[in-house]
């Protein structure tokens, strides 16, 4: 293990061993200013801890070092990276203060390490007569900029260097003894820095328009006004592409690719967590919302159809059930015992037929007890049955009930709708869920983003859309202005029901802490609701919402045809057919015995 070798971890306390060393030189003078210089570095070390705390000392550069020997008294947990890197990916604790002997003591190998180190102030000690002009300005290349320095002139002069971005000089000289402040918050005043940034269009997030006075381009929406707030903040510039196609949407992935490069600082768009393999390239998570599907609202169930729902096979079997009850109970309480029964008296019961459909029956002569509280009973669920049957059927010809809905994506392919989804989109979403999308049966996937998102936005109702819940509260409000509402928010088809969006930004983004916090303060102070409430209101404005009703048009709904009854008619005729049959049937028979029945 090489780093075995490399790394040598003191804790609490070093021993005397160094300081020793220190003693055994041999003129008294020198031993005096090593001394003094001890002296003076300690009371550094503590001044820098009292203007913030650092709890543990990471340690750049080879012994004997001046800091070697301070090291015992300042009773601290250190780490001593002797060659100036460990390879490995540390867990530093944010109260930290690196010390490196030398400009080039720090050689840090491992990436994700000097990454988490960049914004660790940094005390670098000087052999040399040191130029802190061009010293600072070499630091601030590599992107660190709380850095202090020092050379051996400090021992006699006590006189040190801490370097000031954005000013000129840029760098500070200071002395043991006063009161300034020797690490400042350098991104307070950027003097009109320039701050790379890049819209997605992708309305209300981030939208483009030209200022109509300056003829320059301006972005707005509630991710874009975060980084126009921030660059008001720190007095830097904002720097748009100047050759934007007003209006056309950009993938968010191209432009997460672009930061990824290093050529944009902060982008004015959102990114997700959930598909992002690295922090690095990500905020502090801006907005939590859920990732679900927009679904067509479904059509009214045709006014033919309406009948065959209000006869449901399950009651009209009751029904049957309840009616040869009704027969069994008539004959049997008739004479209290079974001798009339016969097949064709239960099956064909006149009186328990007309009773149950609320027709008039003749009442049966000389009815007992029995009798008549069956034929009670019999009154009261004829009339539960008819008046239900009435009000299901008139109320659902008033107001015809949605057909089904959707309830998941295994339903989709047996649906009329197919999802629309980019394929990017798809691929990482869906690659991150397990789920398949199958480009013929259920998906629709399109290879233009910017087609997506306008089939969306004219509520194309032959398609399931994904859409955030931020953008879906927008197509609400929208829909307000349509005779009906044209989509409807699923939550039971969701791709992520909870989504955490960050900005993406360079890696060594030196003040990607200072724009975490300005983000985090809009959030605070209810900005970011603000600007969504008002974010439909902007995309009107700016004409990217156009007010006309996609809703599908109403065709002449109130009207009933003949040919919406046919069931009804169906039945009827099925009936009448069967009573003329059964009448044929008796006439027939009757003849046959030559007797005159009467008939019952
Ligand atoms: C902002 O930056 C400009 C330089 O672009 C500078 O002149 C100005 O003083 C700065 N404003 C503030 C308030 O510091």
């Amino acid at each position: 293990m090489h780093f075995s070798t490399s790394v040598l971890v003191v804790v609490f306390g070093f021993s005397l061993a160094l300081a020793l060393e220190f003693s055994e030189l041999p003129q008294q003078q020198e031993l005096l200013l090593q001394r003094q210089q001890q002296q003076q570095l300690l009371q550094l070390l503590l001044r820098i801890r009292s203007e913030r705390h650092y709890d543990t000392i990471l340690l750049y550069g080879r012994a004997p070092c001046v800091f070697h020997a301070v090291l015992p008294l300042l009773q601290l947990p250190t780490v001593l990276l002797s060659r100036g890197s460990s390879h490995r990916d540390w867990e530093f604790s944010t109260e930290l203060l690196l010390l490196c002997c030398g400009v080039n003591a720090e050689q840090e190998q491992n990436s994700r390490t000097s990454w988490k180190l960049q914004t660790a102030r940094r005390l670098i000690y000087v052999e040399t007569r040191l130029q802190p002009q061009r010293l600072c300005e070499d630091y601030f290349e590599r992107e660190l900029y709380n850095v202090a320095l020092l050379d051996a002139e400090f021992a006699t002069s006590g006189s040190f260097y801490s370097c000031r971005s954005f000013q000129k000089p840029s760098y500070a000289q200071l002395q043991i003894l006063d009161s300034l402040p020797i690490y400042v918050e350098q991104f307070r005043d950027m003097q009109g820095a320039i701050l790379r940034s890049e819209a997605d269009q992708l309305a209300p997030r981030s939208m483009l328009y030209r200022d109509a006075k300056s003829g320059k381009i301006r972005m707005i929406g509630y991710v874009a006004n975060v980084v126009n707030t921030f660059v008001e903040r720190v007095n830097a510039t904002l720097q748009l592409r100047d050759d934007y196609e007003l209006g056309k949407i950009t993938y968010y992935g191209d432009i997460e690719k672009l930061t990824q490069q290093n050529l944009l600082d902060v982008a004015a768009t959102l990114g997700s967590t959930m598909t992002a393999d690295n922090w690095e390239y990500i905020s502090y998570p801006y907005i939590i919302t859920s990732y679900c599907v927009m679904v067509p609202v479904p059509a009214a169930l045709p006014y033919k159809s309406i009948y065959t729902v209000v006869v449901e096979p399950l009651v009209l079997g009751i029904l049957v059930l309840l009616f040869f009850i009704f027969s069994l109970l008539l004959i049997y309480s008739q004479r209290l015992t079974w001798r009339d029964f016969s097949f064709a008296s239960v099956l064909l019961n006149d009186r328990s037929l007309r009773g149950l459909l609320g027709q008039s029956f003749p009442w049966p002569e000389h009815a007992t007890r029995h009798v008549k509280a069956i034929c009670c009973l019999m009154c009261f669920s004829s009339i539960m049955t008819t008046t239900m049957y009435q009000a299901y059927l008139q109320s659902l010809f008033t107001h015809p009930p949605p057909e089904a809905s959707i309830r998941s994506l295994q339903e989709v392919p047996y649906s009329r709708y197919k999802v629309a989804m980019d394929r990017r989109e798809a691929t990482n979403l869906l690659k991150s869920r397990n789920l398949t999308l199958d480009d013929t049966k259920s998906g629709y996937i399109l290879d233009d983003w910017n087609e997506f998102v306008h089939m969306r936005d004219t509520f194309n109702a032959s398609f399931i859309y994904p859409v955030t819940e931020l953008r879906w509260k927008t197509y609400a409000e929208q829909q307000r202005l349509f005779a009906r509402p044209a989509f409807y928010y699923s939550d039971d088809i969701c791709l992520h029901r909870m989504v955490m969006l960050s900005f993406p930004m360079r890696r060594s983004l030196p003040y990607r802490e200072r724009f975490e916090e300005h983000m985090m303060h809009m959030q605070d102070f209810g900005m970011l609701e603000s600007w969504m409430d008002h974010s439909f209101f902007d995309m009107v404005e700016l004409g990217l919402t156009p007010l006309k009703d996609f809703s599908e048009p109403v065709t002449d709904e109130d009207i009933l045809y003949l040919r919406d009854l046919t069931w009804v008619w169906l039945f009827y005729a099925i009936g009448h057919v069967l009573a003329t049959i059964l009448f044929a049937v008796e006439c027939y028979r009757g003849r046959e015995r030559g007797t005159a029945t009467p008939m019952t």
